[in-house]
């Protein structure tokens, strides 16, 4: 992970805390972390969630692979060097989010266990939820699924380091939610989500 690098720099605590924020908007702040193979539908069920959520009156914010990467991440390939860099640098941000009240709904493959440990570790340190949530589904579905033509090109060798044929996928081992998405429909998935969001009383019944 990325060492300090800038001197003298003092954190500045404001008036208004993370409990004003959610006594104005209703609920708790919280990382969403998605993570899993392309294709396995990462975007999809965030999407979903995040109509949700709205329709409830909970304000969440989709950080999204390679929306991020065409713009703060814009300078970041992948390579295992700049897929850490791209998580730990989402991973505050995501942060920042759940500081401000808001539930981020994060979705990236983020293929490495200790680049997800990592930005736990950072929620945790600061008192705020992180639930990881493993978007399980067989490379052979979402090959299949391929939404953007990305397998083809990668088992035709145009695409190097892709993720699951030629990169590793380290799958999460006590995720806090593991959905099948070869096997359950959306609605199940949402579902479970907001079971997990009542339990931990980020949003209300
Ligand atoms: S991560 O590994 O650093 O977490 P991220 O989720 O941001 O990846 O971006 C993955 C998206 O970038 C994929 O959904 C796909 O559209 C695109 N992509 C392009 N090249 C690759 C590659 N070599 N491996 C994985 N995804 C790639």
């Amino acid at each position: 992970m990325a060492d300090q690098k800038a001197t003298n720099v003092h954190w500045h605590e404001g008036d208004i805390t993370r409990a004003h924020r959610a006594k104005l908007l209703g609920h708790k702040g919280a990382t969403l972390w998605f993570t899993g193979l392309s294709g396995s539908g990462k975007s999809t069920v965030a999407v979903e969630l995040e109509g949700t959520l709205q329709e409830m009156g909970a304000l969440s914010y989709r950080l999204d692979g390679d929306n991020v990467r065409m713009g703060i991440n814009k300078n970041l390939g992948f390579s295992a060097e700049d897929r850490t860099e791209n998580i730990r640098r989402i991973g505050e941000v995501a942060k920042l989010f759940v500081d401000s009240g808001v539930i981020a709904l994060s979705s990236f493959i983020s293929p490495y266990r200790a680049d997800r440990d990592q930005v736990r570790a950072l929620h945790d340190a600061a008192g705020m939820e992180f639930i990881e949530i493993f978007v399980d589904c067989s490379l052979e579905a979402a090959e299949s699924r391929d939404p953007k033509g990305l397998y083809k090109k990668a088992r035709a060798g145009e695409i190097k380091n892709f993720t699951g044929i030629d990169d590793p996928y380290e799958a999460p081992r006590e995720p806090e939610i593991h959905l099948h998405t070869d096997q359950q429909s959306l609605e199940d998935e949402v579902n479970a989500i907001l079971d997990v969001l009542r339990e931990r009383g980020i949003i209300g019944e």
